[in-house]
């Protein structure tokens, strides 16, 4: 059982709480839930209280009713203001006037997906050391994608199970390096361009591996080019993009278009394991032959990164699919 003391303070924390309710109910519906809270016929608290009057002692009955009657009169007059407000807020249907106090519909801004942030940060970064962006198609020719790139007739690259051939003599490219040979037969030396863009392989899916992905190529021509510049170009790149804890480690390799050829494998806050992410070397003689330059008098250098490692390795992403799924929970992250 509540003591007298008890229900005139019950009385008092009804008001308080009441007209606080209406107050900072922001819609209709929730002026409504707060009407039927405290002012409901059933079991509206308001009701509750007034029932409490019964059990009270004789000398309290009057006392008790008339502070009552004060609380029901400010949960009223509470209420009615709520709802006085939220009906001067919505438009009568039969003017043709606009709710301005409405409150508008959250608009929902899109992003940018991490590939393309990517691509336009490499493009930013390569700009700052001189390069200039060049494309080609996506559709190649045997020449681009393979002849003029010194790959012998009967290399396994050229095999049409490891390509999407769309005719005998064309195909999805399979590297970014044709835009390389593109660049030289348009253009004289010095060159300085870097190319990105999509490249296909029916390679099998898995966590790094997608059928359809991206590279970015460097290509650079002048007199007297070395490793050593390729090297000072990829390590600086790595520093700007990844940090400047980051070690780049080039490992003996080969490509059929330079000579000699290096893996570029990279590690960086203080992680593990080195991260291949691309091939690179000095441009084959042969390659400058193809299109018509001089080896005697030029020399340059070639790099292939994969652009989904590089932003894999930068965001910490785990699986190359996720790029793909259109998932907004995965692309709202970045
Ligand atoms: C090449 O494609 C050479 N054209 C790179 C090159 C350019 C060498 C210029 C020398 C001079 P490679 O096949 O290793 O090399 O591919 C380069 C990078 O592409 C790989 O290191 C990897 O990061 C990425 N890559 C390759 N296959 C896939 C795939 N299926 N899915 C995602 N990324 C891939």
């Amino acid at each position: 059982m509540n003591s007298t003391e008890d229900l005139f303070a019950q009385l008092v924390a009804l008001e308080t709480e009441g007209v606080r309710a209406f107050r900072q109910a922001s819609t209709a519906e929730l002026a409504e839930a707060a009407r039927i809270e405290y002012l409901g016929a059933k079991n509206g608290r308001l009701n509750v209280a007034k029932d409490a009057l019964k059990s009270l002692p004789a000398e309290s009955k009057r006392e008790y009713g008339q502070r009552f009657n004060l609380v029901k009169s400010a949960l009223e007059s509470a209420w009615a203001e709520a709802r006085d407000g939220f009906k001067a807020a919505t438009v009568d249907p039969d003017s043709d006037g606009i709710d301005v106090t409405r409150p508008g519909a959250p608009i929902l801004v899109g992003h940018k997906h991490p590939l393309t942030q990517t691509t336009e940060e490499l493009v930013g970064i390569f700009g700052k050391l001189g390069f200039s962006v060049a494309r080609g198609p996506e559709i190649e020719d045997v020449w681009h994608n393979f002849d003029a790139l010194n790959i012998p007739q009967t290399h396994p690259a050229r095999d049409p199970s490891d390509n999407f051939f769309t005719s005998k003599s064309t195909l999805l490219r399979s590297q970014t390096s044709t835009v390389q040979i593109r660049v030289m037969e348009k253009q004289a030396p010095p060159i300085r361009v870097i190319a990105i863009g999509k490249v296909y392989r029916p390679d099998e899916t898995d966590e790094t591996h997608s059928p359809m992905f991206h590279q970015i190529e460097g290509l650079v021509v002048d007199r007297n080019i070395t490793m050593a510049d390729l090297k000072s170009t990829l390590r600086l790149f790595a520093r700007t993009f990844l940090g400047e804890d980051v070690k780049i480690r080039f490992r003996p390799s080969f490509f059929p278009f330079t000579e000699p050829s290096v893996e570029v494998d990279m590690i960086w806050h203080g992680g593990q394991n080195w991260v291949e992410m691309g091939g690179a070397g000095m441009v084959d003689p042969d390659v400058f032959r193809a299109v018509g330059y001089n080896p005697e008098e030029v020399s340059g250098f070639a790099f292939g990164l994969g652009v989904e490692r590089l932003c894999m390795r930068r965001f910490g992403i785990r699986d190359i699919r996720q790029f793909y799924q259109n998932d907004l929970r995965f692309l709202s992250q970045f």
